[in-house]
């Protein structure tokens, strides 16, 4: 269901008519949508079509060229980045390319999105809010170690323990089982329906998984060119009756697609960008 109008009450968070122009390129067309409170929302769709850029509206790290982001009824994407940074406290972002910062433990990994917001004093308390954030993604003991000798798994769920420091009531998924095998996959998928479930947070999780999009999904939202082509439970968006839909879910190649690869075309070519590489 494909709603024609939409409220800053609708939703938690509620993005209403949203238009983002990178020079002479459209990337949200027109996009609406209300995530709903204490649900995971998981956003699907071919790569370049927009599912990152517009989370990154929904934080506000993006700012529309058009239309309005509200959280809780209150408009956000117009604040400046000292109040933003008051409302961020409440989301939690686990990026990605928002990997671990290297030269940091694990430990101090965790406690630097509590230091950003916080001057701490009470190092015993530090301690066990740190043990028990790792505790809850199955990482305590980890504390001293370095991400370089953490395997990839390992290291998401680390990231997902910074995500949740500061007790967030959103969590910001891009792309958490991308590179893992299907069991570490689905490790972090259960780890998902954990955080929801213990901590009643609102996901927002953006996959090309399938397998955990169904297994995580309240709702699934798929993107394509910018512009919501389909938005329901894993049942609508398994038997949707458009065809780009059943491509996407399938695996499949489209015959457009098929065609601009043969000409060499770059149409659907992901440009990267300076951040990329960060
Ligand atoms: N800061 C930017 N400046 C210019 N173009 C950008 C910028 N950020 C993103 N884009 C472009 O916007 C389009 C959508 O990018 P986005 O990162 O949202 O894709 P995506 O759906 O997340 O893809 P993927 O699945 O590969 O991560 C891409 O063509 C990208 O090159
Ligand atoms: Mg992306």
């Amino acid at each position: 269901m494909i709603r024609p109008d939409i409220h800053p009450h609708d939703g938690i968070l509620v993005a209403k008519n949203l238009v983002k122009v990178f020079g002479k390129r459209t990337v949200l067309d027109n996009v609406s949508l209300a995530i709903e409170e204490g649900k995971t929302t998981v956003i699907i769709g071919t790569s370049g079509c927009g599912k990152t850029v517009f989370m990154k509206h929904l934080i506000v790290l993006e700012r529309p060229t058009e239309g309005q982001v509200f959280f809780r009824c209150n408009r956000i994407d117009d604040l400046r980045p000292r109040q933003l940074a008051g409302i961020r406290t409440q989301f939690g972002f686990c990026f990605q390319m928002g990997a671990l910062f290297d030269s940091l433990t694990v430990f101090e990994n965790i406690i630097f999105p509590i230091q950003q917001h916080r001057k701490i004093t009470d190092y015993k308390a530090l301690d066990e809010l740190v043990k028990h954030k790792l505790a809850l993604v199955g990482m305590d003991g980890y504390q001293n170690q370095y991400p370089a000798s953490l395997s990839g798994g390992q290291k998401k769920r680390v990231s997902l323990a910074r995500a949740i420091a500061l007790d967030p009531t959103v969590i910001f998924y891009d792309e958490p089982t991308t590179g893992l095998d299907p069991v570490t996959s689905d490790v972090i998928n259960e780890l998902i329906l954990k955080l929801k479930q213990e901590l009643k947070v609102t996901s927002i999780v953006v996959t090309h998984d399938m397998k955990s999009a169904y297994k995580i999904a309240d709702r699934i939202v798929m993107f394509y060119h910018g512009k919501i082509i389909a938005d329901g439970n894993a049942d609508h968006i398994r038997n949707h009756p458009n065809d780009l839909v059943q491509q996407f879910i399938e695996g499949r190649v489209s015959e457009a697609d098929l065609a601009a690869l043969k000409l060499g075309g770059t149409k659907y070519q992901t440009q990267f960008l300076p951040e990329d590489f960060k």
